[in-house]
């Protein structure tokens, strides 16, 4: 079974190779259409022994062994178009694929003879205890991925106490999502792109509606160039327009002023403002944060000097970011740069981090460098596309599992256990 899996995928990854080759033609992209009919294209790291055609998708939240068994199930039941939403990176996806590797480059020195029998992964963020490290990172996509959508998110964390931030672009509004959670605050996040009196109105109404934090995500400067998006959507012969209003292009301003978080957009200024983004500097994010009582957290901060500026102009919080891959492809993981800010922020300021954490392993990776909560998106994605709320439950499980395993054999009765004398990093 071993052998005949390993040349199965030594098989595909030699098609794949021979596709890109621009000699090579037609034959090898029709191997592969049938190929990719049968069974996912793109297996993840740890997958290479896992089910190569369709029958050996789990068929059950509970029969998955590690959230990688929910990708391969979405790609499965969820629309090309959708699935490549979320597959996509940007570019070569050399960043996106960095945010994985760059974890084996991370060693941990395990600490003995510690009494681990009861490891605690709680948190306190801002005052509010969490169960978990693991944050729900914003995404407008729930709803394409299963009907659950943000609500279904929504239950699904407040069934393990995690924080969640709900992105402003999704159709369901704030409240719908807290209700869902039996009224746990959930963080609000925005794109800062539609001029300050309209973001500020936005940032009022989330305010209002009980969102104790802003998350300003500012590493979207521009759209990114998503080719496995552009691919899997020709690969989709559906007609967006029967289903959604949503054009694959992206939102209409009617679809887009439909949606809660920006009913204040006056419709004759959505095209205008949209195709003219504002001059988005750190003098626009301190207007906002001085406009609003929420603490203000920045979203997608990489290089250290940023991370400096962020604490000297007395933001409360920072996300260190490259939205897992999809914000151009500098090639710089998330976690490769953890320990260098966490030396210029001293504390000051919380750090939370995403992009490519997969595994309880890595979560306490970056806690040991000085994070004090990390995000994840595509799994809980993926759980979604593939079981709905039920999906995202145990994808959150096996996450809060695999992070209590790794404290203890790291030795680590509790979070603040985890310090960085425990973290080699193999320089690159
Ligand atoms: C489909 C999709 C939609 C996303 N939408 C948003 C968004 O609306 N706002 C935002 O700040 N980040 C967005 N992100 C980025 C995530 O919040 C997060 O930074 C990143 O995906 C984490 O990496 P991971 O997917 O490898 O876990 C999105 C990511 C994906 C995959």
């Amino acid at each position: 079974m071993r052998q005949f899996n390993e040349s199965a995928t030594s098989r595909r990854l030699f098609l794949q190779f021979l596709a890109a080759s621009p000699l090579i033609g037609s034959a090898v992209h029709e191997a592969l259409a049938v190929d990719a009919a049968q069974v996912p294209p793109r297996l993840p790291d740890p997958i290479s022994w896992g089910p190569l055609n369709v029958d050996g998708l789990i068929k059950s939240p509970q029969e998955a062994l590690s959230v990688f068994d929910f990708e391969l199930v979405a790609r499965q039941k969820v629309p090309p178009a959708h699935f490549g939403k979320v597959a996509t990176g940007s570019d070569d996806e050399f960043t996106m694929r960095a945010n994985r590797a760059d974890f084996a480059k991370v060693r941990l020195l395990p600490r003995r003879l510690r009494d681990v029998s009861k490891p605690d992964s709680s948190i306190t963020l801002f005052g509010v205890q969490w169960d978990s490290p693991v944050f729900i990172c914003p995404a407008g996509a729930s709803r394409a991925m299963h009907p659950d959508g943000d609500v279904g998110v929504s239950k699904a964390a407040e069934a393990g106490k995690h924080l969640q931030i709900l992105a402003a672009s999704v159709s369901t509004s704030i409240e719908d999502c807290m209700a869902a959670r039996g009224g746990t605050p959930i963080w609000f996040q925005l794109y800062p792109q539609y001029g300050f009196e309209i973001t500020k109105d936005i940032i009022a109404r989330a305010e209002r509606r009980g969102a104790p934090v802003l998350v300003l995500t500012i590493d979207m400067p521009v759209s990114p160039n998503f080719e496995t998006l552009e691919r899997l959507t020709r690969l989709d012969h559906q007609t967006c327009t029967n289903c959604h209003q949503t054009p694959a292009g992206g939102p209409t301003a009617a679809e887009m002023l439909s949606r809660p978080h920006y009913a204040s957009i006056p419709p004759e200024r959505y095209k205008t403002i949209s195709s003219s983004p504002v001059k988005l500097d750190w003098d626009f994010v301190r207007r906002l944060r001085d406009a609003t009582k929420m603490k203000v957290v920045l979203k997608g901060i990489i290089a250290p000097e940023d991370a400096a500026l962020c604490v000297k102009y007395g933001f409360d919080g920072m996300i260190v970011s490259n939205h897992g891959g999809r914000a151009g492809d500098f090639g710089t993981s998330s976690i490769s740069v953890l320990p260098e800010i966490v030396a210029v922020v001293k504390g000051k300021i919380p750090i939370l981090v995403d992009s490519g954490f997969r595994r309880g392993m890595d979560v306490i990776k970056a806690l040991a460098m000085g994070a004090t909560a990390v995000g994840i998106c595509r799994p809980y994605l993926w759980g979604l596309g593939a079981f709905g709320q039920a999906g995202v439950e145990r994808v959150l499980e096996i996450l809060r599992t695999e992070t209590r395993v790794a404290m203890a054999q790291a030795g680590a009765p509790s979070l603040k256990d985890l310090v960085p004398a425990m973290i080699h990093v193999d320089q690159v």
